[in-house]
């Protein structure tokens, strides 16, 4: 309330009080995996108890309120599409977050917190878009206001007291006496990310929390560099991040409650479209208008490709990669962005690729030939149903044809992203490529078979990607070292 409400006179106050104990007790509620709603349930106890003021339709937790003419109001009205209209695709999709429901009320709620110099905490599981949100609101103020400078730590396993006080020192300058803080007027605000991650130390205890405790109480530290100096710090403020299914499940009860909690659920479908539709919208709209047309298919396919798949391939503790989240999403989109009008010149093209990076995204991460197989399916029946005018049989049939996308079907320096056309096609790039590693290096004698050479474009697919980093799984003499060699000169 204190944030909102900025001069004396006071306006809509019972809409403030209800918005302020609606976020302040309610945010920390969300969906379960257990498909159980718990914001649903909240909302629904408030509107039960408290009638005063009325919540058209959707829960509580949907609408912002208007001060100005004392009503509530959809949080997209105070959607800012300027970053929308700016995006450049040949970025990578972290480098903007896109305003939707979710993240326009994350973000207005923690730039209240934040400007009475209260700090916020996101809490959602991996890939909710926690960082995304929070590094999307840190360059908005610091690009945009000239209040703030930022500074991303990453807690680690290992980080403790000593390593975290080094890092929160770094933009920290003397102001006099034991004094320190940021250069000029700026407030420096401190983004934590997995904050739950460090270990616990014999004595049960986490010192680089029980720091950040100890400044969030004191304003203070010790320098023990020269002795035991005490260092007085000002004008910094924290935002933090974690995901309690990674690390420990809680942070010490006396750091958190210093914070206010948000739980930041998985985006809804809607949510997903928007921020996609943004960047495939942008990225196809100089291709032709038939291919543009495509763009809602694809992104409805792959939503439904994304889901089918969660749920088909379950985490277990022999499989505990088989975690799906939005992370994979976006590499499959960022995957679509690689396409350049020269090579995708038709709309079945176009969806070729789609097929091809899906695979790569989700099938790749399969452990057995009989999952590899389920997917196949899963994908074949989405295909069908989302592009009924194109025919795909041939990559999905018993002997399917090969579907592989690579930027050196042209020539080895070609770095078109484009299909090979047939396997010989393949066959004589890399044969080209493994002779000039082997006019260069100790000769390497590869044979060059179909899957090894998929596997080769496979590597040579990620490493050529921004930042792109690869792990090959598979048993020893399974050819992971001399393929990745051959995937890193070609490239
Ligand atoms: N509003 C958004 N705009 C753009 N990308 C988003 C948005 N929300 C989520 N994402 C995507 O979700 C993915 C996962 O988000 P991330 O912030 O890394 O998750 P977390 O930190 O919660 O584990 C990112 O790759 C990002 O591209
Ligand atoms: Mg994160």
């Amino acid at each position: 309330m204190q944030a909102i409400i900025t001069t004396n006179e006071v306006k809509a106050l019972e809409y403030v009080f209800v918005f302020a104990a609606i976020w302040c007790i309610g945010g920390g509620f969300t969906q379960m995996a257990d498909g159980k709603d718990y914001r649903k349930e909240f909302s629904k106890w408030w509107t039960d108890k408290f009638k005063a003021i009325k919540f058209p339709g959707k829960t509580v937790f949907d609408y912002y309120i208007d001060i100005e003419n004392s009503k509530v109001d959809e949080w997209i009205k105070l959607a800012n599409m300027d970053i929308v209209n700016t995006i450049d695709t040949t970025k990578s999709i972290q480098s903007y977050t896109i305003p939707t429901v979710d993240t326009i009320a994350t973000q207005y709620l923690m730039r209240q917190f934040m400007s009475v110099g209260h700090s916020p905490l996101l809490v959602g599981q991996a890939g909710c878009g926690k960082t995304q949100i929070i590094k999307g609101l840190l360059r908005d103020l610091v690009d945009k206001t000239d209040d703030y400078l930022s500074q991303t730590i990453n807690m680690n396993y290992y980080t403790d007291a000593t390593t975290l006080r080094t890092n929160l020192m770094a933009q920290l300058e003397k102001q006099g006496g034991t004094r320190y803080g940021p250069v000029g007027k700026y407030t420096l605000i401190y983004f934590i990310d997995d904050l739950n991650m460090p270990r616990l130390d014999p004595f049960n205890t986490q010192s680089a929390i029980a720091l950040l405790r100890q400044v969030k109480d004191y304003n203070h530290w010790y320098d023990l560099s020269k002795g035991i100096q005490l260092l007085q710090v000002q004008r910094t403020l924290m935002v933090c991040a974690m995901n309690p299914f990674a690390g420990s499940f809680t942070v010490n009860p006396r750091l958190q409650r210093h914070f206010w909690m948000l739980a930041v659920g998985m985006p809804m479908d809607a949510s997903l479209s928007q921020i996609y539709g943004a960047y495939l919208g942008k990225h196809f709209g100089k291709f032709k208008a038939s291919i543009h047309e495509q763009v809602q298919f694809i992104i409805k396919a792959t939503l439904n490709l994304h889901s089918e798949v969660t749920r088909t391939f379950r985490k277990t503790a022999q499989n505990f990669h088989y975690e799906f989240n939005v992370r994979h999403l976006t590499n499959v989109f960022q995957g679509l962005l690689n396409a350049k009008p020269e090579a995708i010149s038709e709309p079945d093209k176009l969806v070729k690729l789609w097929v091809h990076e899906a695979e790569r995204i989700y099938g790749d991460r399969l452990v057995s030939h009989a999952h590899l197989a389920k997917y196949r399916e899963i994908a074949a029946d989405i295909t069908n149903k989302a592009f009924t005018k194109i025919n795909l049989k041939k990559y999905f049939g018993a002997t399917p044809e090969i579907l592989v996308f690579a930027n050196f079907v042209g020539s080895l320096d070609d770095k078109l992203y484009d299909i090979f056309p047939n396997g010989e096609l393949m066959a004589q790039r890399l044969t080209e490529g493994l002779n000039a590693y082997n006019e260069l290096n100790a000769v390497m004698d590869l044979v060059l078979f179909e899957d090894a050479m998929k596997h080769v474009c496979k590597i040579s697919r990620i490493i050529s990607a921004d930042q792109g980093h690869a792990l090959l799984v598979g048993v020893g003499g399974s050819g992971k070292q001399s393929l990745a060699t051959l995937a890193a000169s070609i490239c």
